[in-house]
């Protein structure tokens, strides 16, 4: 550069501190037109002084002025193109802002499909006159097992199957619902004569030692059910579970008792609902047998009814215990547990709890 005369020297500087204090296409426009514009521009000066040059300073003079046309010309290039998007983005802004627009909808968020059925099961039962209770998740053993007249060898009451919090007492994770059973028949135990029995259905979280497959989960959710009354029997369980599982699956399902034992319940059974995806034909969801085992009941025991302060001379009842993953699985047949945790709003708005 150092052939260049003073006046490009000078221009040279200043066009770096004009390209930056460009704010806005116009401004940059007039610049352009001032540096390498045809007639009367930094760039038209300098060829007319290439021209006057002496003609042994004319080569290497020249190609000093090219190499700074260059310059001007990227430079001018690069802020153009920062310009136009800068006003690119400034117009979207603007229309995002139009007044008269209505305000943008946020995206929708829905209930859990987990938790719609759960409602659903509560609506289903509450013109049968069952409200609802909720027992916490974190139970003692007396609530979660004694009470249930679960013996102290019983396997589910080993480490294995349980999340024990020994550290806490005696507490540990409830591994079913029934505790909540125990938990409102002793409250409710001294007002029982005058409230003519007791009835209510008790949704929530469940957890046992399980390791996460497409059928398991440590954590799941189950439906509890409680009706206790004044010579209440099996028929009694028989009509209600057939009225709530017509009202759940429609008028045509058909629901199958099967024996079964649990220690809170004598007689037990374990309920079945006709397959709805095949209609017992038997299919994939049903593993070919036609039926689908859906929740475990019976009639309260003797001991669970005395070990909460009724009297089971006077009292008897019926209590149920449904899989809530089981039942939405099978109604959505969705062959893995895991995609109800995983929170993956395509699947929840294939679910149909999402817009
Ligand atoms: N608590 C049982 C379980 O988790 C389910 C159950 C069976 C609940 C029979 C009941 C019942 O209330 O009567 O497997």
């Amino acid at each position: 550069m150092s052939l260049l005369p003073q006046e490009l020297r000078d221009a040279y500087e200043a066009f770096q501190a004009a390209l930056d204090a460009c704010g806005d296409l116009d401004a940059l426009m007039r610049l352009k037109g001032a540096y390498i514009g045809r007639e009367g521009s930094h760039a038209a000066r300098m060829m007319d002084l290439l021209k006057a040059a002496p003609k042994e300073q004319k080569r290497e003079l020249g190609a000093s002025i090219n190499a700074l046309k260059g310059k001007w010309e990227e430079g001018l290039r690069i802020r153009q193109a920062e310009l136009e998007d800068a006003r690119k983005r400034q117009a979207s802004l603007a229309q995002a802002w139009d007044p008269e627009l209505p305000p943008p909808t946020p995206a929708k968020g829905a209930m859990h499909p987990l938790n719609r059925l759960m409602d659903r099961m509560v609506e289903v039962f509450r013109p049968l006159g069952y409200h609802v209770e909720e027992g916490p998740e974190v139970e003692t053993e007396a609530h979660n097992f004694d009470g249930l007249n679960i013996p102290a060898d019983h396997p589910a009451r080993g480490s294995a199957d349980t999340f024990y919090l020994k550290e806490h007492g005696d507490l540990l994770l409830r591994t079913h619902t029934s505790p909540v059973q125990v938990r409102v028949m002793q409250r409710l135990a001294p007002t029982i004569e005058a409230r003519g029995g007791i009835r209510f259905l008790a949704p929530g979280r469940v957890y046992r030692k399980d390791e996460i497959d497409p059928t398991h989960s440590p954590m799941f959710h189950q439906v509890e059910g409680l009706l206790v009354g004044k010579g209440i029997g099996m028929h009694h369980l028989k009509g209600t579970l057939d009225y709530a599982m017509k009202a759940l699956f429609g008028p045509k399902a058909e629901v199958r008792f099967r024996p079964s034992y649990f220690p809170f319940t004598e007689p037990s059974c374990e309920v079945d609902v006709r397959c709805p995806l095949c209609g017992g034909d038997g299919c994939r969801v049903c593993k070919g047998s036609g039926w689908v085992e859906l929740l475990g009941a019976g009639l309260v025991h003797p001991n669970v009814l005395r070990f909460s302060g009724i009297d089971p001379e006077v009292w008897s009842g019926f209590a149920f215990g449904i899989g809530v993953e089981r039942t939405a699985m099978m109604v959505s047949q969705t062959p893995d547990l895991r995609l109800f945790f995983e929170n993956d709003t395509r699947f929840l708005a294939a679910m149909g709890g999402l817009d």
